[in-house]
């Protein structure tokens, strides 16, 4: 059985004053109402030590929404997963489609901070997903594979338990257009076959593949019905208590 596992993204939003107050009111949520998810939240770098001040003994993960690829050293503007593991953080978001759009982040570079972020025993939420461009070419499975293929290029079958995938599909992404239930669920079954044949049936059926984009209230019932969403990445939808607490309670 695998368990859901419902995670927000903030991206570039909440200071550290803003975290604290939010995290706050989040946790006092999730004890009033009750969830039965894995949850987790990934503020930016700045606002982590605030929001595990009031997280760190709770059921809530407070994850990091990048990392560097080296573990110290001349990279100026850099953060090294041992700065993130002294704080307490044990969960990083690679590869996320903004990273690869944006400041140029190929599936080997990301591949490089995975197997970091593994050795430095980190659990990695890994984001995969096309462009409309791709989609529309017929080239879904074929970019699909080789994010994982390469994305996941020497990880050891005894370190899948700490991948989590995250299917994103980037025209999707903070647009308002969520992929069809089933849509999203036929990409997810191909990630699942393609781990399979990576590495093994039994890794297959216990990976946790998120999906992620435009994810909402409305919606989140609907996908977690399919056989193959066990969770959801949410973006802008995170960023609201009274928004996320019914995404991460989807099932009471
Ligand atoms: P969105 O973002 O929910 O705002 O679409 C999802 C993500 O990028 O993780």
């Amino acid at each position: 059985m695998r368990k859901a596992y419902i995670a927000g993204n903030w991206k570039m939003n909440m200071t550290a004053t803003e975290g604290r107050e939010y995290a706050k009111a989040l946790l006092a949520a999730v004890k009033e109402k009750g969830a039965d998810v894995k949850m987790m939240v990934a503020p930016p770098f700045v606002t982590i030590p605030a929001v595990l001040e009031v997280l760190k003994d709770s059921p809530i993960i407070v994850a990091a929404q990048n990392m560097a690829d080296h573990k110290s050293g001349a990279y100026t503007g850099e953060v090294s997963p041992l700065m993130l593991k002294d704080l307490g953080v044990n969960t990083v978001i690679l590869g996320h489609s903004e990273r690869r759009q944006y400041y140029g982040e190929t599936n080997e570079i990301i591949n490089g901070k995975i197997l970091l972020a593994l050795e430095c025993g980190m659990d990695v939420v890994y984001c995969v997903g096309e462009t409309l461009e791709e989609r529309e070419a017929g080239k879904l499975e074929e970019v699909l594979a080789s994010q994982i293929e390469v994305g996941l290029k020497g990880v050891d079958a005894s370190a899948m338990a700490h991948i989590t995938i995250a299917y994103e599909p980037v025209w999707a992404i903070g647009t308002g257009k969520t992929a069809s239930a089933e849509d999203a669920d036929s990409a997810h079954l191909f990630i699942r076959e393609t781990v399979e044949r990576l590495y093994s049936k039994d890794i297959a059926e216990n990976l946790i593949i998120q999906y992620g984009g435009s994810v909402k209230a409305g919606n989140v019932k609907a996908l977690m019905a399919k056989e193959n969403i066990d969770g959801a990445l949410v973006g802008g939808a995170s960023l609201s208590v009274e928004q996320f607490l019914p995404i991460l309670t989807f099932n009471k």
